[in-house]
């Protein structure tokens, strides 16, 4: 039975040793997973999720499958002042490499860091010449981001995962703090869509099948 004070967003975490069911039948996240969305970042506005909430969605985030348990990957918050000093920084080092935008889109660039309440930066961080692959490490990164993003459904919040030109940037990465082996899997984008998004055309899963 869940304690009455504990909000909706926290979830019921396992201690290390409990026993955790291996299937776990919902019919609602199946749903959920077959109808998921993501939205335009740009777009999005407040509410977005508070500490708490984020604090929560980061515990998610970590749980993903993790070969050798290196967790190969950090987060990095964006939020309020850290944000906007954030978005300042990149508009300086996107004009400089982009001489000729034209205003629309540098109005793109600056909504699209501005609006969003919350900016999660997933870090992939991989320890070089380990045993575990540095591409099995990096899928870990990318796991992640998606978990990222499905939890923030979940708890009521659209968003996108992004990395446009900043995830490549070396300005950025400097800024950012990026050690060697550290690359940008993903900038997930939080917060409240004006409106929801229309589903788009979707590729067939069968064109993988194995036909030998
Ligand atoms: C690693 C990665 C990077 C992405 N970067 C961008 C990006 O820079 N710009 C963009 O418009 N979409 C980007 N996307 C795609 C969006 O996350 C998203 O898939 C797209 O908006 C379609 O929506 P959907 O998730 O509902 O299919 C990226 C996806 C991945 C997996």
């Amino acid at each position: 039975m869940a304690d009455a004070a504990v909000p909706p967003s926290a979830p019921d975490f396992p201690q290390p040793g409990d026993r955790l069911p291996a299937a776990n039948p919902s019919p609602e996240t199946l749903s959920f997973l077959a109808r998921r969305r993501s939205a335009a970042a740009a777009a999005l506005t407040a509410p977005g999720p508070d500490a708490e909430q984020l604090n929560t969605l980061l515990r998610i985030a970590a749980r993903v499958p993790d070969h050798g348990k290196l967790a190969p990957w950090r987060f990095m918050i964006f939020e309020d002042e850290a944000k906007e000093r954030f978005a300042a920084i990149c508009e300086k080092i996107y004009a400089a490499r982009t001489p000729g935008a034209e205003a629309g889109q540098v109005q793109m660039e600056r909504d699209r860091l501005l609006n969003p309440p919350v900016i999660i930066a997933v870090v992939s961080s991989v320890l070089e010449n380990h045993k575990i692959p540095e591409w099995e490490q990096i899928l870990s990164a990318g796991a992640a981001c998606m978990t990222l993003l499905n939890a923030a459904n979940a708890m009521g919040f659209a968003g996108q995962w992004r990395t446009d030109w900043m995830a490549y940037d070396p300005q950025v990465k400097d800024m950012m703090g990026l050690r060697s082996g550290e690359r940008v899997a993903g900038f997930i984008y939080l917060g409240t869509a004006p409106e929801d998004p229309v589903e788009r055309k979707r590729p067939d899963p069968q064109i993988g099948a194995w036909k030998g």
